[in-house]
């Protein structure tokens, strides 16, 4: 499933790609299921055709039949020593070739996590599971990220992290007082980071059926897809249970609506992965 060499590698550097036990028919399933769904995004007045296109909170049957699959379940207790983990929201991408393109990124981190958050049994963290629905060469809009961003951060900013960034106002979250309290989603670009040296990004690089586990507190990108092939992915988020974390007020109730219509869509043995405390 995971060997303790691939856990190392996801500790240290913020992201490991390993094997997973979903068929062919489970793949192919889910690949074709992704292309009806996700065509270009055709231009509107003025807009540019949108190679990069997208779906949130998946309930169609061949998704949530990977979603449910004890594999990523078990992964997660692994990775964030925990002995219950929850769904906390699942995604669909596709990036079209754009052959020609420039190669873009858009650098950033997602959450910051400070070292007692990443040190803490279980984990007081979110990983993001993505599973690539087609193969990821180095050219077919490869995640890319920078190994070890996450730890120079968290030991930057030591025992007082920095966990929102740009204006902050309590009254916008749940669970989140003020900025030094709790890990919350807040989005960090460049101008944000700390000044430090950083390791040159590196593409991941995969196998359709492969998954890259990723700490989304590792400076990270999407990029452009300048091959022949479509680039798939379906990207799920687990966290333990009865972790708490901040929460942005936005966009909660949505959420939490979606984990009760998946929780209706889960096998009655598998429905322990969306809480019932939502
Ligand atoms: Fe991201």
């Amino acid at each position: 499933m995971i060997t303790e060499q691939q856990i190392q590698t996801f500790e240290q550097d913020g992201a490991v790609t390993i094997d997973s036990p979903l068929t062919g028919r489970q793949l192919a399933a889910a690949s074709d299921l992704t292309d009806r769904l996700l065509p270009l995004g055709e231009p509107k007045d003025g807009e540019r055709i949108r190679y990069r296109v997208g779906k949130n909170n998946l309930l169609d049957p061949p998704f949530v039949e990977i979603i449910e699959h004890p594999f990523f379940e078990q992964v997660t207790n692994r990775l964030l020593q925990a002995d219950h983990a929850v769904v906390i929201g699942t995604a669909l991408r596709k990036t079209h070739p754009q052959p020609g393109a420039k190669f873009e990124v858009g650098e950033h981190t997602d959450i910051t996590y400070s070292l007692a958050d990443m040190a803490s049994v279980p984990r007081r963290m979110d990983i993001s599971f993505f599973l690539w629905l087609s193969d990821v060469d180095g050219k077919c809009a490869p995640l890319i990220y920078r190994p070890g961003s996450h730890r120079l951060i968290a030991q930057h900013m030591g025992d007082r992290p920095r966990y929102v960034h740009g204006p902050f106002d309590p009254d916008d979250y749940r669970n989140v007082p003020d900025i030094h309290t709790l890990p919350v989603g807040s989005a960090a670009h460049r101008e944000h980071w700390p000044d430090l040296e950083y390791a040159k990004p590196v593409p991941c690089i995969a196998r359709a059926g492969q998954v890259t586990v990723i700490n989304q507190a590792a400076i990270h990108s999407a990029s452009t897809n300048r091959g022949m092939t479509s680039r798939k992915s379906l990207i799920i988020g687990f966290r333990p249970h009865n972790i708490v974390m901040g929460e942005r007020k936005a966009g909660l109730e949505i959420r939490r609506q979606y984990l009760r219509d998946l929780k209706n869509q889960l096998s009655p043995n598998r429905r322990h992965l969306v809480p019932g405390d939502l």
